[in-house]
């Protein structure tokens, strides 16, 4: 893992360029343009319906892209086969689909063993060390549904960074979870941030986006509407942005503020 100090030149992993999404004459994405460095964190928020999940599915081609170009490591992304596509930019949803009748360790194990090749007491000790990462040491044979969900969660993820993708993509992964188990997931991806996985994170909670990302982007309607470091996007002037900022921080207070430069 390489470290996310920001010292020495920025490679940008991911470079996103005037990407437009329609579908049946309806514009979902329009111009969106970003690039993420390596071992960097953007995290996209903005109101629902505003083309955030959208976006990353266009990211790894789950969704056809009309007009722009993705680049990943400057090379398109449209002249990779999908399943290279998708080895190299993972994505975990809300909605992380664990083999039912599998241990958590067999789940991890299975992308090791079909995408990476490797042997199986090779793929068994890294996904070891990829479950003890998320805090599941000793866990290794619940099935799922012998799991609570924050701890599926987990699985899904270490699932897929064990693959060691060049980016990763979050999609809302604490939404479906009780709010005592979201703490235990965003940990997780805040540890995967700060040890150098390159991240995009799609999320509600407004805190923890401008914690664990470098640079925030917001998406309204389609179009991304903000982008900078947190701090800063927080801090906007733009009156429809502090009315979201305002209704989604209700509770926290002038602590955003420490939130926003604490990354
Ligand atoms: N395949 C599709 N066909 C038609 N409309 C679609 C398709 N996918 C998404 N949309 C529409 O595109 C818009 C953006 O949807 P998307 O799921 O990306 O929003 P989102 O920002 O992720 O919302 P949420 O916060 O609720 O998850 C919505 O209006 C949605 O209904
Ligand atoms: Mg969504």
């Amino acid at each position: 893992m390489s470290d996310s100090s920001g010292h020495g030149s920025a490679e940008v992993v991911l470079d996103v360029r005037n990407m437009e999404m329609s579908v049946g004459g309806t514009t979902i994405l329009i111009d969106v343009s970003f690039q993420l460095e390596r071992g960097r964190t953007i995290s996209v928020v903005g109101p629902s319906g505003s083309g955030k999940s959208t976006l990353l599915r266009c990211l790894n081609r789950l969704e056809r892209i009309s007009s722009g170009s993705v680049l990943l490591g400057g090379v398109h992304t449209d002249a990779l086969p999908a399943p290279a596509l998708r080895s190299r930019i993972g994505l975990v949803s809300q909605k992380f689909a664990l083999f039912g009748h599998l241990d958590a360790l067999a789940n991890v194990t299975l992308g090791l063993r079909r995408t990476r090749h490797l042997s199986k007491p090779a793929a068994d000790e890294q996904a070891r060390e990829w479950l003890n990462r998320v805090g599941l040491a000793g866990l290794e044979k619940r099935r799922p549904h012998e799991l609570s969900g924050g701890q599926q969660q987990r699985v899904a993820i270490a699932r897929a960074a064990a693959l060691e993708p060049d980016v990763l993509l979050l999609d809302e992964v604490t939404s479906a979870l009780d709010p005592e188990l979201v703490e235990e997931v965003e940990n997780v991806v805040l540890g995967l941030a700060r040890s150098g996985t390159s991240l995009v994170v799609v999320t509600h909670e407004i805190p923890f986006a401008a914690k664990v990302a470098d640079i925030m982007l917001m998406m309204e309607a389609g179009q991304v509407v903000e982008t900078g470091p947190p701090q800063d996007v927080l801090a906007s002037s733009r009156p429809r942005s502090q009315r979201f900022f305002a209704r989604h921080l209700r509770g926290w207070g002038d602590s955003i503020t420490s939130v926003g430069s604490a990354g």
